[in-house]
């Protein structure tokens, strides 16, 4: 297949079969098939979620990402097989991070397998940071490996809570 003058675009209800099928081949093997067309096509209507694929006719690639008011949530990214290390990725991810930083997003949260060396290389090629593992996280059989992209610092961040001095028995510290 030959290398394809790539753009990206917003995905369409047209695409949702080419995505769940991609998600079916290239994300969830092994796990049954939880991002079948119905599903994809909640995603790209959903006005908080933001689907964009790269190539005209066909999908050569996909990715789908939640936004909230501080967090994104990578959900699903692929490449076609045969298309892969020629930059497409992160073409996909690129254009998402413009968005992502013109809404406002401090952080850019994605999960892949523990298993997933090449996703694991690409996503810290990009920038993104081990942020743990959690367990069971694809239907209790199988772990995942959670990345975080940090593109500002939050506005509120973590804080830990203390009660009120008034509130303290002599005994606390
Ligand atoms: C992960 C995935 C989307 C990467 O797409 P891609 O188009 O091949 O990635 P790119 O060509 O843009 O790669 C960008 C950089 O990432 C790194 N990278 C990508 N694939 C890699 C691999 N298999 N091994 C090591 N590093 C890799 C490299 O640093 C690469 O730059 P380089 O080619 O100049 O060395 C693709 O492998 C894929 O679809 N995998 C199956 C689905 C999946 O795992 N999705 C992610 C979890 S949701």
């Amino acid at each position: 297949m030959s290398t394809p003058a790539a753009q990206i675009r917003l995905a369409t209800i047209a695409d949702a079969n080419a995505i769940a099928r991609m998600s079916r081949d290239t994300i969830e093997t092994g796990l049954g098939w939880s991002w079948r067309p119905p599903r994809v096509l909640v995603s790209l209507r959903d006005p908080n979620t933001l689907s964009n694929v790269i190539g005209d006719n066909r999908v050569q690639g996909f990715c789908i990402t939640q936004f909230g008011d501080e967090i994104a949530h990578l959900s699903l990214l692929a490449v076609d097989a045969r298309l892969r290390r020629r930059g497409l990725g992160r073409k996909l991810v690129s254009w998402m991070l413009v968005c992502a930083r013109t809404a406002g997003i401090a952080t850019v949260h994605v999960e892949m397998r523990t298993t997933n060396l090449a996703a694991r290389a690409f996503y810290r090629s990009l920038g993104f940071e081990d942020a743990g593992v959690v367990a069971g996280y694809y239907r209790g059989v199988e772990s995942a490996l959670r990345m975080v992209l940090s593109l500002r610092a939050r506005d509120y961040p973590e804080v830990i809570w203390e009660p009120p001095l008034a509130w303290r028995r002599p005994t606390d510290s």
